[in-house]
């Protein structure tokens, strides 16, 4: 059997085509639609605005709903990537509804982001490597910490009065 060209085109203009379909399947739910990206991260904290700058830098992609998609993020492989990230990140933290937690899975959150950053788990290093603005310094890494000690204080002397 001899490949033709033409066979060669028709197989090219298949796989586009199912590029293009698979592209408009998002498996964890269509994540861009609908989601409040004007609002503020933190709504309800005592986080500062350069403070809630640095975790929207390093964070906001995956734990907010003012994700910036890359181009790539809409096509099909990669895009189920980056989705299932989004999907994930919002799930375990989402600082566009930080209102929305009760005082408890706001200290336990607090905790978890000090215990992310000592560890340097977060902003994950694969995703690093695309995103390098969303490398932060250790200054930074280290203002975010003790505003999360310090918030996680003040809430629970809230919570026990
Ligand atoms: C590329 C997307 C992405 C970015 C950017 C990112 N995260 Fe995450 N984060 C995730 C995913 C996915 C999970 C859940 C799975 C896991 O723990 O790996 C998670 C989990 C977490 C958790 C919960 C961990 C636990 O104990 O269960 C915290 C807290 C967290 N991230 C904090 C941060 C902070 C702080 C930043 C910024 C400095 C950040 N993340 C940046 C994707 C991201």
């Amino acid at each position: 059997m001899t490949i033709s060209t033409r066979s060669v085109g028709i197989a090219m203009a298949g796989l586009m085509l199912a590029i293009a379909v698979l592209s408009l399947v998002h498996p964890w739910g269509e994540m861009r639609n609908g989601a409040d990206a004007k609002a503020e991260l933190l709504q309800g904290s005592t986080a500062t605005v350069p403070l809630r700058a640095t975790l929207e830098r390093g964070c906001g992609n995956c734990h907010s709903e003012r994700t910036q998609w890359p181009a790539y993020s809409r096509v099909a492989p990669v895009s189920w990537l980056v989705e299932h990230d989004v999907h994930e990140g919002r799930e375990h933290m989402n600082l566009s509804r930080w209102q929305q937690y009760s005082n408890d899975e706001r200290i336990d959150l607090l905790s978890r982001i000090v215990t992310q950053l000592r560890q340097a788990k977060m902003p994950p290093k694969p995703y690093l490597l695309m995103h390098a603005e969303a490398r932060l310094s250790a200054e930074e890494q280290e203002q975010l910490r003790a505003w999360a000690r310090a918030e996680r204080s003040r809430l629970k002397a809230q919570s026990s009065k």
